[in-house]
């Protein structure tokens, strides 16, 4: 989308650079000698260490990470910690002192300041309104969530990420774009070659909603995996950490019906695609549209996918609360 680069005040780069365009054409462009958006990527790198570091301080030496936080419950099952809110302030902060007029849609603000209603397309309307009014030709947004895995934080279990998703939305087509870097911690990204249920290890958070039809169809579609005789089961608590260990071949699947949101699964689904695995709607298998709110994924292989979907069926449950 971004033919002419004199549309963007930003320096081109040597590298090579991967995009996902929003009418689900994937390609990498490994012999392009410029990327408008290098300086993106360092500001995010920078942004994700210095949340590292507020989230260890709130975690203290002893590794007990809720000994300073104030625990608050945004609905239902779903908290919300001091350290949340901090974490989004910082790098809403550092994201807004690079770039003033790129645009951040924070998990914890979204709470009291929504862009859009549950299952708007993402970017929705009211983001891109921006565009539409402005003298720009496209817009950077960051959906960022703070610490994905509030819960596990609260209980010092330490699996949480910070997720930031960077995506640039063009005027002419309002085409997305999410740039591409193949590294989790520097080390290249390969999914992991399971073909079926039985020689795949399943991550599947269950997530937020209680009402009994959505508990009854989640632990119905757990019941069928095992019968089909899956390997290994695990919960996480983490949607972005599932998607970068699917990336990295530490699992073979992941799979949510009822995730928070895209700040969740935005930085993820790149990792992914570019290790060379698919992220489908587990409702009806096609490439994952994000929208704003909660979603359904199913992520991984492509064969190990399309069993996993196979023996779980189609989910039929709405995510409203209960
Ligand atoms: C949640 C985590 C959890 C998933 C939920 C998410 P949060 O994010 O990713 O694993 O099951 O759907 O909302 O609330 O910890 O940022």
């Amino acid at each position: 989308a971004f033919e002419d680069d004199s549309q963007t005040s930003r320096a081109p780069i040597s590298q090579s650079t991967y995009y996902l365009l929003s009418n689900n054409t994937y390609y990498q462009e490994s012999t392009m000698s410029s990327s408008p958006y290098h300086a993106e990527l360092e500001l995010a790198k920078s942004a994700a260490l210095k949340a590292g570091e507020i989230i260890r301080k709130y975690s203290g030496n002893s590794g007990r990470s809720n000994n300073s936080a104030v625990v608050c419950v945004k609905s239902g099952v779903d908290l919300v910690t001091e350290a949340d809110t901090h974490v989004e302030r910082v790098v809403t902060q550092i994201i807004k002192a690079a770039f003033p007029e790129d645009d951040i849609v924070g998990e914890e603000d979204q709470v009291e300041f929504p862009k859009g209603r549950q299952d708007d397309p993402f970017p929705t309307g009211r983001i891109c309104k921006l565009l539409i009014d402005s003298a720009y030709n496209f817009i950077s947004i960051y959906p960022v969530d703070p610490i994905d895995g509030t819960t596990n934080f609260v209980h010092n279990y330490p699996f949480v990420a910070i997720s930031i998703g960077f995506i640039v939305s063009t005027r002419q087509q309002r085409e997305v774009e999410l740039e591409h870097f193949s590294m989790v911690n520097q080390q290249e990204l390969i999914v992991t070659p399971p073909t079926s249920v039985e020689d795949c290890l399943l991550v599947n958070n269950i997530g937020h909603c209680r009402r009994d039809d959505f508990i009854d169809e989640s632990t119905d579609r757990v019941n069928k995996w095992l019968r089909a005789n899956l390997r290994g089961y695990r919960s996480s608590g983490s949607a972005a950490q599932n998607l970068a260990h699917v990336a990295s071949g530490q699992v073979s699947c992941y799979y949510e019906h009822g995730y928070g949101g895209p700040w969740d699964v935005c930085a993820g689904i790149v990792l992914v695609k570019e290790a060379g695995g698919v992220v489908w709607d587990a409702r009806d298998g096609t490439d994952l549209q994000m929208r704003f709110g909660k979603g359904s994924v199913c992520a991984g292989g492509k064969r190990v996918v399309e069993d996993v979907l196979r023996v779980a069926g189609k989910p039929t449950t709405t995510f409203s609360k209960g």
